[in-house]
């Protein structure tokens, strides 16, 4: 199966098999009217069409670009995917003067979305699952890490996970499952956290670990919910079962989370917004992908995370939606990196660095997704304007015109092809 995508204005892509950092960030390979050619699923060319036709035959397809923009389909390396229910209403309070988590204590918040999310079967779960997929593949999104996390105990858990797995083999976006069963204390050991963390360990984890279902863990370090310790119990637990590593760190207070994934080697720390100097140093030397979530600190009206703190101390920075009901419920990667941009200082090539090729980073692929590279997979996006910038100056739209997922169009002319 071989697709050509011509007639762009350019083709715009980070390079290289690993995250970038410093002024690495910003150093975007830009091909003039280039084309794209695909074979198999994977980039087999990228560059000049006289040069293109010397070397191959007529293609089985082709896309044409029509003068706008080809750019690596986007990795959402953060995203809660799978939950029933919707919380506007705590948005609408929280609008009106009450912060997130005095409505978590009072009963709201995650465990409000694990009540709605434990009465839901696994049909009606898929089906709002595939909705937000659709929404996520025509706003460019590619691959995405998908946590479980709004079931809180092992039958809910593992349906979730079941979810994504069936979820991963029905629609064109990829998904990397994370088990985040320590996402909260459910409402069953609200008076004894410590009996969670227990069981988190001895039963849930291993369980799910046999399972098959799950790649990493994930856990919500943060005042009131997983403290340092118990994180660390939690994560040296995990690391025996053979999971690799996210974790919410220093998201709305300074715990040193940040400090904890770099002892892990943890494959990304999330969030940020309140890390601090070590935190930021820590990261800075080691392997471990600052995964920043501005659609949080917008939509908690909260402060941003030091983007240009943690790029210029050299840490590799990833950017992700979270999306999820309560923080961010957007599955828009053309947004956040608008955020990114408008809102955290990073530049215009700078995000989308952060985007398809840290964000690959953080997920360990790097060598696979995240740039427009001969070998990587041929995951793309054709933007409706002629150069990468459009992408966040003409904000607040959905620009994507055309995506591609492993050589194969499946969103033309904005909508998904198997609605056509
Ligand atoms: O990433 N921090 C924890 N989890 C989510 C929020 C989940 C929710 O409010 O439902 C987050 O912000
Ligand atoms: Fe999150």
């Amino acid at each position: 199966m071989s697709l050509l995508v011509r007639g762009a204005h350019q083709v715009a892509t980070p390079t290289g098999n690993g995250a970038r950092r410093g002024a690495e960030l910003a150093g975007l390979k830009v091909h003039p009217h280039a084309v794209v050619r695909c074979e198999n699923g994977r980039i087999a060319f990228v560059g000049d069409e006289d040069e293109h036709w010397r070397r191959y035959g007529e293609a089985e397809d082709t896309l044409e670009a029509d003068g706008g923009c080809v750019l690596p389909g986007f990795v959402d390396p953060h995203t809660h995917p799978v939950w029933a229910g919707s919380r506007e209403d705590e948005f609408d309070r929280r609008l009106r003067g009450e912060n997130y988590m005095d409505i978590a204590r009072s009963g709201g918040g995650i465990n409000s979305t694990v009540r709605a999310t434990r009465k839901a079967s696994a049909k009606e779960l898929l089906a709002a699952t595939l909705d937000r997929l659709d929404r996520f593949l025509t706003h460019g999104t590619t691959t995405i890490e998908a946590k479980s996390g709004y079931g809180l105990d092992y039958e809910t858990e593992l349906r979730i996970l079941e979810v994504i797995r069936d979820a991963d083999s029905a629609h064109p976006v990829d998904l990397h499952p994370t088990c985040l069963a320590a996402h909260e204390i459910p409402p069953e050991y609200r008076d004894d956290p410590e009996a969670w963390v227990q069981r988190l360990v001895d039963e849930i984890h291993p369980q799910i670990a046999r399972s098959g279902l799950a790649e990493a863990v994930d856990v919500f370090c943060e005042e009131g919910v997983f403290d340092l310790e118990q994180t660390r119990r939690l994560l040296a637990d995990a690391d025996d079962l053979g999971w690799r590593i996210h974790l919410h760190a220093d998201e709305l207070t300074p715990l040193g989370g940040a400090n904890l994934a770099v002892e892990f080697g943890a494959l990304s720390a999330d969030h940020l917004m309140c890390v601090t100097p070590e935190g930021v140093s820590a990261l800075a030397h080691s392997e471990t992908v600052a995964v920043l979530l501005p659609g949080t600190s917008f939509f908690l009206r909260s402060p941003w995370a030091p983007a240009r703190t943690l790029i210029d101390a050299g840490c590799a920075v990833a950017l992700a939606t979270d999306c999820n009901p309560g923080s961010s419920p957007t599955e828009s990667m053309p947004m956040i990196l608008a955020l990114a941009t408008l809102g955290m200082g990073l530049g215009v090539a700078e995000a989308l660095t952060a985007s398809p090729l840290n964000a690959a980073a953080a997920l360990g692929r790097a060598d696979e997704i995240g740039s427009i590279e001969e070998g990587k997979s041929a995951d793309l996006l054709v933007l409706d304007a002629p150069t990468y910038h459009h992408l966040v100056y003409h904000f607040g739209v959905n620009p994507i015109r055309h995506v591609v997922k492993g050589g194969r169009v499946v969103v033309r002319d904005g909508r998904l092809r198997s609605q056509e």
